[in-house]
């Protein structure tokens, strides 16, 4: 189909995220924290989940976790999301792809004269090009009121020394969801992205050397709102968005008020 003979409007559907039920969503970066978390709150509204990642011991534990508590369809698939033919393997595997949540992404930091681009490529062009070959893959795939949903953070408003590459990249994730959100509009395909404060998952424990609850619950206390927030509070958001057919080339911010304090 061109881009220049437009659909019909983009169909009207329940926003709420019940209505989510015998959907299918891929989710690249599904076996750990915020992508994990989505998972299990999508087959708890009845969607029919794939969850994408690269470690395949670790993906299968994440799944079986979920189909623990739902006997809704948890697909496994092992690959990299930053490889656009996996990607497209990916689809033809599942068919069916109503929406798609990228949360593949990691951190790389480092001052700026301490750290050479090598050490920060891999993080930083697999985040931009994780995104761009994930909008490609499902450009052409995704039904009308089909969404994609990019990950970003607060960083990029409120920076913090010594990370300049991977906030540089979560800004050009964001330029990408706007730019795809007018470019993919004729197809009536949504774009989104969200904008999270730190959230407790193993990216973050990581990150901050937060080596248990204890430890994270003391960091979290200088949070606006005391904690930081829960993998399951920022997927939320992800179901929000795919739900609501009328969110397109929005950033939504998930911070707690971190980026305000
Ligand atoms: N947690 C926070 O405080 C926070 C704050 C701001 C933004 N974010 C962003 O939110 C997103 C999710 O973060 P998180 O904390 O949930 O991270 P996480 O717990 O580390 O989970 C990341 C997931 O992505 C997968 N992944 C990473 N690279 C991949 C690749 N190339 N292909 C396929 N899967 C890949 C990982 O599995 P494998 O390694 O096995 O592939 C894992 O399942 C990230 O983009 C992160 O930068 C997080």
């Amino acid at each position: 189909m061109s881009l220049t003979t437009p659909l019909a409007p983009v169909p009207v559907a329940s926003p709420m995220p019940a209505a989510l039920e015998g959907r299918t969503v891929l989710i690249v970066g599904g076996s750990s924290g915020i992508g994990l978390a989505a998972g299990a709150l999508l087959a708890s509204v009845g969607a029919r989940v794939a969850l994408m990642a690269r470690d395949a011991a670790r993906l299968s534990a994440a799944a079986g976790g979920i189909r623990e508590t739902t006997s809704a369809p948890v697909i496994e698939l092992a690959g990299d999301g930053t490889d656009e033919g996996a990607l497209e393997g990916a689809f033809d595997r599942l068919g069916q792809v109503d929406h798609v949540l990228v949360t593949a992404g990691g951190f790389a930091a480092g001052p700026l004269l301490e750290t050479p681009r090598e050490r920060v490529g891999q993080a930083v062009d697999g985040r931009i090009w994780g995104a761009y070959a994930a909008a490609r893959a499902a450009a052409g795939r995704l039904p009308a009121g089909g969404s994609l949903t990019f990950s970003s953070g607060v960083y990029l408003s409120r920076p913090i020394p010594g990370a300049s590459a991977s906030i540089a990249a979560i800004g050009a994730v964001e330029g990408l969801t706007k730019a795809l959100a007018v470019e993919l509009a004729p197809r009536r395909l949504r774009v989104n992205a969200i904008r999270y404060g730190v959230v407790d998952t193993p990216l973050a424990r990581g990150a901050f050397g937060l080596a248990d609850d204890a430890a994270m619950a003391a960091a979290g206390q200088g949070a606006p709102l005391g904690r930081f927030a829960t993998a399951e509070e920022a997927a939320s958001a992800a179901l929000f968005l795919m739900a609501n057919g009328y969110v397109t080339g929005s950033v939504i911010t998930v911070d707690g008020g971190q980026s305000l304090a």
